[in-house]
């Protein structure tokens, strides 16, 4: 018996190939249910006893050595029938890259941020679901005064203090909490209202709010302000116009409008034929708002503006529908790739 092992263990370690069929006989020959190891093992159960360490343990070897071979075969014929591994051709042209494009919407924030960013202007920004003091309390808005009708609020769920924000003058009530002027800052982002969908009009829209809280500032260092981010933004011919506005917050308030860029002010059917485009709400900080805040409007003044991003985007490109910017139709979106 001992001799029939040892002829085994001999051929098993010299049994080498490459094809799946010849390793499925070795392993019928030897580990099958009627191969060479359960007949061995058969025979161990008639050897002397004075034998049995020893061929026990040769027995044990026999079959550890079959397991280890079909183990280490199966590799080298899994590997037969792979692709050798394709090598790396260094003289072959690059693929493209299809690098993607900014949204017409972002492109225009960037540049509104970048115009405030030349005077002295830094970023912040504030959450998009709101409660009631930041977006209407410490803003003036009295619990039933008709104003907050002025925007129509999405409340989260049924509690009334909890909304998503009508307007980013809710991140002035959080930077002025938490700033000590001089303040000079901007706030960009998505503000929600329930308002129904048309080509000017839309459940959600975004802003860039602007704040200027120091000693001594004027009506008139905001207009020159407003003039000069007008400028900046559409030519340098652009002419302004401020109209007396209401919001509960700035006082005294207004509306700018901008010679319409598209007709240069002679009148189309984007400007309605005024010749003059809305594109932000502005206004002295109310005194109320820098008390609710916790700044002394003895010591401190300032002045805040909102600008609506859609609108000034469609006068840039030309956009005559806002509901295209959120289709996600890349035929669209593609022709801003290079504006930047
Ligand atoms: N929050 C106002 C709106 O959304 C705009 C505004 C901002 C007006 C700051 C004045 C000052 O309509």
């Amino acid at each position: 018996m001992k001799q029939e092992i040892e002829k085994h263990l001999a051929e098993i370690n010299a049994f080498i190939t490459s094809s799946a069929d010849e390793l499925e006989q070795f392993r019928i020959r030897f580990a099958g249910k009627k191969g060479i190891l359960n007949d061995l093992f058969a025979m161990f159960k008639t050897v002397a006893p004075e034998e049995r360490r020893e061929m026990g343990k040769l027995l044990n070897e026999l079959k550890e050595s079959v397991q280890q071979k079909l183990d280490e075969l199966k590799e080298t014929v899994g590997a037969v029938g792979r692709k050798p591994e394709k090598k790396l051709d260094l003289t072959l042209p690059a693929t493209d890259e299809h690098t993607g494009s900014r949204h017409p919407l972002a492109i225009i924030r960037k540049r509104i941020i970048d115009i405030f960013g030349r005077i002295g202007y830094t970023v912040a920004e504030g959450p998009e679901i709101e409660d009631d003091w930041h977006n209407f309390s410490a803003l003036n808005f009295a619990p039933e005064h008709p104003a907050r009708d002025m925007q129509d609020t999405f409340f989260i769920g049924s509690d009334p203090d909890i909304l998503l924000r009508t307007h980013t003058s809710s991140v002035q009530v959080r930077v002025m909490e938490t700033t000590k002027p001089p303040i000079r800052m901007t706030f960009p982002g998505r503000v929600y209202r329930n308002e129904a969908i048309s080509a000017r009009a839309h459940c959600f829209f975004h802003q860039v709010e602007g704040l200027y809280i120091d000693k001594n500032v004027s009506f008139a260092d905001l207009r020159q302000t407003m003039m000069y981010f007008a400028k900046e933004m559409f030519s340098s011919d652009t002419r302004i116009r401020l109209r007396p506005s209401y919001f509960p917050f700035t006082e005294p308030s207004a509306e700018m409008d901008i010679s319409c860029n598209l007709c240069g002010g002679d009148g189309c059917s984007f400007c309605k034929y005024t010749g003059w485009v809305e594109i932000l709400g502005c206004g002295m900080v109310n005194p109320a708002v820098l008390r609710n805040c916790g700044i002394d409007p003895e010591e401190y003044s300032g002045f805040a503006f909102g600008i609506g991003v859609e609108r000034i985007t469609n006068l840039v490109f030309n956009v005559k529908d806002l509901r295209i910017f959120s289709e996600n139709d890349v035929r669209f979106l593609k022709q801003f790739g290079s504006a930047l």
